[in-house]
């Protein structure tokens, strides 16, 4: 083979060689056998002292410039190695425009998500929020809204009691008296938060529950600025064409009292009516038992239940639910 040829079947070996190197240990046996002492490009170099005087200029160059692309292609490879690409493949081995696989992250359960829009409709309406304990006295659970010692609502086996005095709260109208003993009217306040009861487990009750109460107290409200206030918060809610209604009731705290129901309908058409929670104007007791003048002033109160209000906007069957933290439930909201 002219020394030409040979030179040339060098360089397009090397190259093909060289393509499939795909490691630093192979690129090393790829130096030595191409640019190595004992190589490819020196075995040619060495052919160049028995080439004729005519020719030599011209072959030289071309032995040159094999040396020249080895040596190029050479370090031009190792840099490749060293960045982590693969054989053959153009660009670094991480594809930065595949789309990532994100890490599943946690977010607010589903009640605190509606405690939120709660606060944030009657934050419209001019209410602030306030709390008070879920371990309560009496006093407030009971006596300071006008229920008697005597009242079957303060069976033992209705409540949780911690001790002779003290228990857990059943009902968020605690924070009504908590408020109003430390506030001067007017008040407009909403409370959110748990409540206790020892009721049976089932698809609609359960021994712990959410409420929202809500009061205010001003002079001349009225029981018209109650349905108002109640209306506009459940069209705000669940959609403006909801229709509420107001049945007459019975509440120790509140005369007179009313339970609120909303309107529904099933998938056929056909309507029913829930009950959201009950309402009515403060009895006068009770702001006397907070020493507010009940001539001068009038209050609205209500207390609504929240998981009913989470279970009826996003067609949750069972209250169990809500409260068994099975991610696989809770992901969808
Ligand atoms: N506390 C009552 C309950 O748990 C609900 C309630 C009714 C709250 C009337 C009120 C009210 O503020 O005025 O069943």
């Amino acid at each position: 083979m002219s020394l030409l040829k040979e030179i040339q079947q060098v360089r397009m070996d090397a190259a093909v060689e060289l393509e499939k190197v795909g490691d630093a240990e192979a690129l090393e046996a790829w130096r030595i056998r191409y640019l190595g002492s004992k190589g490819a490009v020196k075995a040619a170099m060495l052919r160049l002292k028995n080439v004729s005087r005519e020719e030599k200029p011209a072959l030289g160059q071309a032995a040159n410039e094999l040396k020249n692309a080895l040596s190029e292609a050479f370090e031009h490879r190792k840099r490749r190695i060293s960045e982590g690409a693969a054989p053959g493949r153009r660009g670094p081995a991480v594809d930065v425009t595949l789309p990532g696989t994100r890490p599943r992250i946690g977010h607010t359960h589903v009640i605190t998500q509606t405690i939120e829009e709660i606060c944030e409709i009657f934050a419209r309406m001019g209410f602030i929020v306030a709390t008070g304990p879920e371990v309560e006295d009496e006093h407030h659970n009971f006596e300071a809204l006008n229920i008697p010692p005597a009242h079957p609502a303060r069976d033992p086996l209705d409540n949780f009691y911690i001790d002779d005095k003290t228990m857990l709260r059943s009902q968020t109208s605690t924070v009504q008296i908590r408020v109003m003993e430390n506030t001067t009217p007017p008040v407009r306040i909403i409370s959110l938060g748990r409540v206790y009861r020892p009721d049976t487990v089932d698809a609609t009750h359960s021994f712990m529950f959410h409420q929202v109460e809500g009061l205010y107290v001003d002079e001349g409200v009225t029981m018209a600025d109650l349905k108002t206030c109640l209306d506009q918060f459940c069209k705000a809610y669940f959609g403006h064409e909801v229709r509420t209604c107001f049945r007459p009731s019975f509440f120790p705290f509140t005369e007179p009292s009313a339970e609120v129901d909303i309107e529904f309908h099933r998938p056929d058409g056909t309507a029913y009516w829930v009950e959201l929670g009950g309402c009515g104007m403060v009895d006068p007791n009770v702001l006397e038992a907070v020493s507010y003048d009940s001539e001068r002033y009038t209050g609205y109160a209500f207390g609504l239940g929240i998981e009913r209000m989470v279970m009826r906007k996003h067609h949750i069957p069972d209250i169990r639910l809500l409260f068994e933290n099975d991610v696989r439930f809770l992901h969808q909201f």
